[in-house]
């Protein structure tokens, strides 16, 4: 059997180690290699080609991106994302070939109602084009020590995505890992990845895949409806200890959430990979319920000021009015939005991570914050 990725970078890593150790004498030049190894693992920025362009579902498309040069891009977790960069903005979106080769990274875009990036890939992106991305980066992976060896995926739509990765990392490096993938769409026809998924789940007793139709015709055969706890517990059986992951439109959040509860599955073993941030940020229960949430603010930023509406995310109203403060996972994960609050109030959803230290000092993530008030921000 082979080793876990995870286990794969750590030994690599402790070769970069030794070497570190063997030059340490000279700070100079143990800290270019340094910044050398770091650049090449963690990449600020990718400059990859469209080397295929595969039609999935009559709404999804998977881009093939690779060096324009060739050879190998930067190691990845199955479930990481890579941000990218076009429009003048930017949309995460999960790898979801096989850590086995590095060769290249497959992301997968859905067309959405007023998916303005996801709508444009699908568009306009041809073979041969260029796109700027970030390295791999996102902490919603697999972690053999903490997870377990027998977990359960919850995905809606694209968010199947990072689980197609996980799954395929499975079966291409023989990892002794139990995966059961409930995969919730609309209709049948909206089955992404469903050929493969159907074979690799015939062929290893380690992979489980339910689809679950919500709007089935005559001849569906399977599971319908919701993600349900009822639907859960029919198709999983108890879920025990195992590590849940959920992963696919904001909506299924609160309502896997819910159903988990439901079952009583603790919330440490439940993980989430947000897409985005909340559209209707007043439902969310700290939003001030004396506040119009479609009521227009002052957002004072440099020398710039601008009007906005408050359910508007601060990130993305900032990216209108030409100011592109660094972003990644546009989901209040990454913390790299930080934006400091010197005046007014913001609503932070609760998908935001801040750490201590940014609540003290007044930084938010711009991406999961709105301006309940006038504010003035420092980026
Ligand atoms: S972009 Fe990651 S927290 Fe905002």
């Amino acid at each position: 059997m082979n080793k876990h990725p995870l286990a794969a970078l750590y030994d690599e890593t402790a070769e970069v180690e030794a070497e570190l150790a063997a030059r340490a004498p000279d700070t100079a030049d143990h800290w270019a290699r340094t910044r050398e190894l770091i650049d090449t693992y963690h990449p600020k920025r990718l400059r990859l080609a469209v080397t295929a362009v595969i039609e999935e579902t009559p709404t999804a498309t998977t881009f093939r991106l690779a060096l324009k040069r060739g050879g190998d891009l930067p190691p990845f977790l199955a479930g990481q994302y890579v941000n990218v960069f076009v429009d003048g903005t930017s949309r995460p979106f999960a790898i979801s070939s096989t850590t086995a080769t590095r060769s290249y990274y497959d992301i997968t875009v859905r067309r959405v109602p007023a998916g303005r990036v996801s709508n444009l890939l699908i568009d306009s992106l041809t073979v041969g084009q260029e796109l700027t991305t970030t390295g791999p980066m996102g902490t919603f992976h697999h972690n053999p020590l903490f997870h377990g060896d027998d977990v359960v995926f919850l995905a809606g739509g694209s968010g199947v995505a990072p689980a197609m990765s996980m799954i395929r990392e499975i079966v291409d490096r023989g990892l002794d890992l139990r995966f059961h993938l409930l995969y919730g769409s609309r209709t049948a026809d909206d089955v992404i990845f469903r050929e493969e998924l159907d074979t690799m789940a015939a062929e290893s007793p380690l992979i489980l895949v339910d689809h679950v139709i919500t709007d089935p015709s005559s001849e569906w055969e399977g599971a319908t409806g919701f993600l349900t706890a009822e639907t859960i517990s029919a198709l999983v059986g108890p879920l025990g200890g195992r590590m849940v992951y959920v992963c696919g439109p904001q909506a299924l959040y609160p309502f896997a959430l819910d159903q988990l509860s439901a079952l009583r599955h603790p919330r440490h073993r439940i993980r989430f990979e947000a897409s985005g941030a909340p559209a209707r940020p007043e439902a969310q229960p700290r939003w001030p319920s004396d506040i119009d949430p479609y009521g227009q603010v002052t957002v004072t930023c440099g020398t710039a000021s601008f009007s906005t509406p408050r359910n508007r995310p601060l990130l993305d109203a900032l990216e209108d009015n030409g100011i592109r403060p660094e972003v990644a996972c546009r989901s209040g994960e990454c913390g790299l939005c930080r934006v400091r609050v010197a005046e007014g109030t913001v609503h932070q959803a609760e998908e935001a991570r801040p750490r201590l230290c940014d609540e003290r000092f007044g930084y938010v993530h711009s991406c999961v914050s709105y301006p309940l008030t006038n504010v003035a921000l420092e980026v």
